[in-house]
């Protein structure tokens, strides 16, 4: 299974041998470096930075890093490899072989959950595209820009499978893929959290804590598909993706740490006192927390779905960490509780489980973040300072599903429209936070410094020292 990096498209899916296939991907190749270019972080085409390239696709295969130019990057084809004798795990073909081609009566339900999977990983690249200009170190820059290219290449993976398993509808959605836009009116990114701004570092940092986090589950439930070539696609993005949730919770972490450290020095709690010093008070960190997290909720789509149960009798999205559990992985006649707003109060149901898999999901998801947060907390607690982050209710400011109907507080109590204008700015950023946030962000590029509001990272990439060149501009 090693990667062919002597190929114009670096691959270890033997491209050579399927050369209808290669010359497709090459016509595919020229148009997803103009949107690179376009599209792509700014300013970066003579940049030289210090970025992992993938030489095999073992768990341990991350061995090479090197200083490249941004628009030199091997983007390529990588799968995991195969497993003898796999079959399906769940669903009506339980058992079965897994399939190596699409079968026709799935085509299009498998067609749309590769394409709504591929568009979010160009979108991201989109939303994230000016932070460069405001980098508070090379450290924060280089790690920027690993997960742009990687999100880049997670674009390629899902292109691949379309262009290999879905002819001429597979190649049209490859372009397609190339034509919307992150927040755009006319032809936005498919899901709504791929169309908010990433205007600071702060948000930065969240989004890959986050919805980065998003995607890790999305791609283990998508690793658990019958469909063999898109399982293993998903096995091998889902090691680049530990990365990008590492850039967004160490991120955070050294903001909380710098600010900890802050409070501490000059004895106060107090936001305005700590932004007159320069770091980000606490409670506006549980602002944009609360922000993140709530719009991530949303992107695991409707509490009660009967897509989600399609996808999952047919055998092509499995539950998160599907193998390990034991149960019958058919999921007939059991139930799951979702919640419906009741008499004034949110109330736990009883949903049909296939129907519930989103909810299913979501959950799987918060108990992960919020370990997440404690981890954060512990930083806090380190300071003993008596301040807790805390992931608001999974009901909070939802925007799609039954619940987004209500206004929900981040206790999850149910409120009234008039109490929630009155009081949502204490839950979410204001237009003042996010100017605050703002005004922090000016451009830190020299080596072993960082910007005020952060403190430097525990250690570097790859060993490195604190004063590593980790980007050169030339
Ligand atoms: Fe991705
Ligand atoms: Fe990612």
């Amino acid at each position: 299974m090693s990667i062919d990096y002597s190929e114009k498209i670096p691959n270890n899916v033997n491209l050579a041998g399927n050369r209808t296939l290669q010359r497709a991907l090459e016509h595919w190749q020229p148009e997803f470096l103009k949107w690179w270019g376009d599209m792509g972080p700014v300013n970066t085409t003579t940049a030289e930075v210090y970025l992992r390239t993938a030489v095999s696709v073992e768990p341990k295969g991350w061995a090479h890093f090197d200083h490249v130019k941004m628009p030199d990057y091997r983007w390529g084809i990588f799968l995991a490899p195969a497993e003898a004798g796999r079959t399906v795990h769940f669903g009506a073909h339980k058992g079965e072989p897994a399939w190596q081609e699409v079968p026709g009566e799935y085509r299009a339900n498998l067609r749309r959950l590769i394409v709504t999977q591929g568009d979010t990983e160009p979108a991201s690249v989109e939303q994230q595209r000016h932070l460069g200009l405001t980098c508070p170190s090379l450290y924060d820059l280089r790690n920027l820009f690993q997960v742009n290219v990687e999100e880049g290449r997670h674009l390629w993976a899902m292109v691949y499978l379309l262009h290999a398993h879905f002819g001429r509808d597979g190649r049209e959605e490859a372009e397609a893929l190339l034509e919307r836009r992150s927040g755009d009116a006319d032809n936005p990114r498919i899901l709504g959290a791929f169309n908010e701004p990433t205007p600071d570092w702060l948000s930065f940092f969240m989004f890959t804590f986050f919805t980065d986090r998003d995607g890790k589950y999305q791609l283990c439930s998508l690793a658990e598909s019958g469909f063999d070539p898109l399982a293993r696609t998903c096995r091998f993005m889902l090691t680049e993706e530990a990365h990008h949730m590492f850039v967004g919770e160490s991120g955070v972490g050294r903001i909380i740490q710098r600010t900890c450290e802050t409070m501490a020095t000059h004895r106060t709690e107090d936001p305005g006192a700590l932004r007159a010093l320069g770091v980000i008070d606490l409670p506006t960190l549980q602002r944009y927390l609360n922000f993140h997290f709530s719009v991530t909720m949303d992107l695991f789509g409707s509490d009660v779905s009967s897509n989600a149960a399609t996808f999952y009798t047919t055998g092509l999205k499995g539950r998160f960490d599907e193998t390990r559990i034991t149960d019958d992985h058919v999921l007939a006649g059991a139930t799951y509780p979702v919640l419906e707003v009741r008499d004034g109060q949110l109330a736990s149901v009883a949903a049909p489980a296939l129907n519930a898999l989103n909810e299913t999901l979501r959950d799987d998801y918060v108990k992960d973040a919020q370990a997440g947060i404690e981890r954060w907390n512990r930083i806090i607690e380190k300071a003993a300072i008596p301040f807790r982050l805390k992931a608001p209710h999974k009901a909070f400011n939802r925007r799609i599903g039954p619940l987004s109907a209500a206004r929900i507080d981040p206790e999850g109590n149910v409120i009234s429209e008039a109490d929630w204008t009155h009081r949502h700015l204490q839950w979410l950023p204001s237009a003042a936070d996010r100017a605050f946030v703002a005004s922090l962000m000016g451009r830190v590029a020299e080596p072993g410094k960082f910007a005020h509001w952060i403190a430097p990272p525990a250690r570097g990439i790859n060993g490195q020292p604190a004063d590593f060149e980790y980007v050169r501009f030339n």
